[in-house]
């Protein structure tokens, strides 16, 4: 449901009406998940988006993070003002109205250079924050999963989840900060061109390899072309570097792709309650084809 101004908290109210005057139009956007506090507000000249949330990671990404990341800034959208009240967070942010068009989904090079940008200036540094997300596999997600596919099928791919599960353990070690959901609709265009990056609520730490996983659309490629196009264009941007990636492009290569599977087990162990039908036996039926053609 689209909110009214006077439903926003007030000093949201007075900041966009002493900034920008009266909204022409508020519309609500949905992102991946279907509960997202997300709003655009038009005015005469210009718009804003405005978010609420309830856990305050991407609120305090904006107010405590983005002063360490200074030349990086222009990738991300400009905070305008930022309001918490007891329980909810609000930011109001730049509006990039721009989406990434589809027809940059698949290891854009722009894309790609950002997050090494990201990752480069971050490298080995913690993330000033109490308790940001984590990311990790558990035997819990894999065990959800498991419950949700056909008996047939269960036994045939609960051997391969659990070894992938042990495969993907570098993935969470904390190597540099990762926007940790870089999905292909989190990126915006701003009009001279640069490529920036939003929804920030999982920033965390971890291997790049996740980051580059997720800005694949579905489970990646079957023939694996994609990843491995991503892990060059990232490698090469490292060898541009006077220090070495600490690890191989066919590491990365393979990094890439468990992370996939982990992002992918992971979403459907948060989220199998909430998605519709069709869309949840879509994302099992993917992830039982991919899981059956491992070696
Ligand atoms: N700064 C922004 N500029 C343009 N669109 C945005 C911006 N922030 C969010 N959106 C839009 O709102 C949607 C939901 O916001 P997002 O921050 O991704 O939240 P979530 O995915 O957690 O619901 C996005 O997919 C995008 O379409
Ligand atoms: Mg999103």
């Amino acid at each position: 449901m689209n909110k009214t101004l006077r439903e926003f908290p007030q000093d949201i109210q007075l900041y966009l009406m002493e900034s920008f005057g009266f909204p022409v139009t508020i519309e609500k956007l949905s992102g991946i998940k279907s509960d997202g506090g997300c709003h655009r507000l038009r005015f005469e000249d210009t718009s804003v988006i405005v978010k609420q949330m309830k856990e305050p990671q991407e609120y305090l990404f904006y107010k405590e993070c983005t002063k360490y990341l200074q030349d990086f800034e222009s990738h991300i959208p400009s905070l305008l003002f930022s309001h918490k009240e007891e329980v909810d967070h609000w930011i109001i942010i730049e509006d990039l109205e721009k989406p990434l068009p589809k027809d940059r989904w698949f290891a854009d090079k722009e894309v790609l250079q950002v997050l090494f940008k990201f990752h480069t200036r971050t490298w080995g540094k913690d993330l000033p924050l109490k308790s940001p997300y984590s990311p990790s596999w558990q035997d819990e997600m894999n065990h959800r999963v498991l419950e949700l596919l056909p008996n047939n099928i269960r036994g045939q791919v609960e051997g391969d989840l659990f070894r992938l599960q042990r495969e993907a353990k570098d993935l969470f070690k904390p190597i540099c900060w990762l926007s940790g959901d870089t999905n292909p609709t989190n990126w915006g265009i701003r009009r001279d061109g640069t490529v920036v990056i939003f929804d920030w609520e999982r920033i965390c730490t971890g291997s790049p390899a996740i980051d580059l996983a997720i800005t694949m659309p579905g489970l990646g490629s079957d023939d694996g072309n994609l990843e491995s196009l991503i892990a060059s264009r990232y490698m090469s941007m490292w060898s541009e570097l006077s220090y070495e990636l600490p690890f191989t492009e066919e590491k990365l290569i393979k990094d890439i792709k468990l992370a996939k599977l982990w992002s992918v087990v992971e979403f459907l162990a948060k989220n199998w309650t909430t998605l519709e039908h069709e869309a949840l036996s879509n994302i099992l039926d993917k992830l039982i084809t991919r899981l059956m053609k491992r070696p």
